[in-house]
């Protein structure tokens, strides 16, 4: 059950015109505050974005599939979005916002999957301009934006012993993982 849905928690890219309702943003919140955090300081905050225009407005700010050579169209772009922040004052490092955030975004993605939606984290973006555009205060650092929609593609994983780069061939998007044999180094 668990392998299952980890499995089909995959990065996706390109997304149905089917809007989520905010209610069903603040539900994927109400589980990811369960999550583990450093010191249970809890420093993280969301800002949840299923407004169309201010989607449309953020799209030009993202940057998708660094390693190969195809952006998603303004058809195929995200129907909402989630923006991690850091609130400065918890005083948690830089290090631990940074576990914090893996734990919760990872736990994000699985519940969006869950409710047949799904996501891309998006660490790269262009966080001036998304900071100015939401009127983010000066109070928090902006971390993983989290791109949400309906998947309108297939992702799958092949098994590989070297290359880990990602391509697209047919529509299809493929992502190498590496086998269990390659990443246990000892299991005395
Ligand atoms: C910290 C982090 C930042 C990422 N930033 C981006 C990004 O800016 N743009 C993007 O298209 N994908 C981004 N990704 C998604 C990765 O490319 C993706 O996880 C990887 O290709 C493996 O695919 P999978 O998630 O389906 O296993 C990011 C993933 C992580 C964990």
């Amino acid at each position: 059950m668990i392998d299952k849905l980890i499995k089909e928690t995959r990065s996706f890219r390109s997304f149905k015109k089917v809007r989520i309702e905010k209610k069903e943003l603040e539900e994927i919140i109400e589980i990811a505050r369960y999550s583990g955090s450093a010191r249970n300081g809890q420093c993280l905050r969301y800002v949840l974005i299923s407004n169309e225009e201010v989607c449309d407005q953020i799209f030009p700010h993202t940057k998708w599939a660094g390693s190969i050579n195809w952006n998603p169209t303004k058809d195929e772009s995200p129907v909402a979005y989630i923006l991690m922040l850091n609130e400065k004052k918890v005083g948690t490092s830089d290090n631990f916002f940074n576990f914090d955030m893996g734990i919760a975004s990872q736990n994000i993605m699985l519940k969006l999957r869950d409710m047949k939606f799904g996501g891309c984290l998006l660490g790269s973006y262009n966080k001036p301009a998304v900071k100015e555009l939401l009127e983010i205060s000066d109070d928090y650092d902006l971390g993983i934006l989290i791109a949400i929609g309906k998947p309108n593609e297939t992702v799958e994983i092949i098994d590989t012993s070297s290359d880990t780069k990602y391509f697209r061939s047919n529509n299809i998007h493929y992502v190498p993982k590496l086998k269990k044999e390659d990443l246990i180094i000892k299991n005395i």
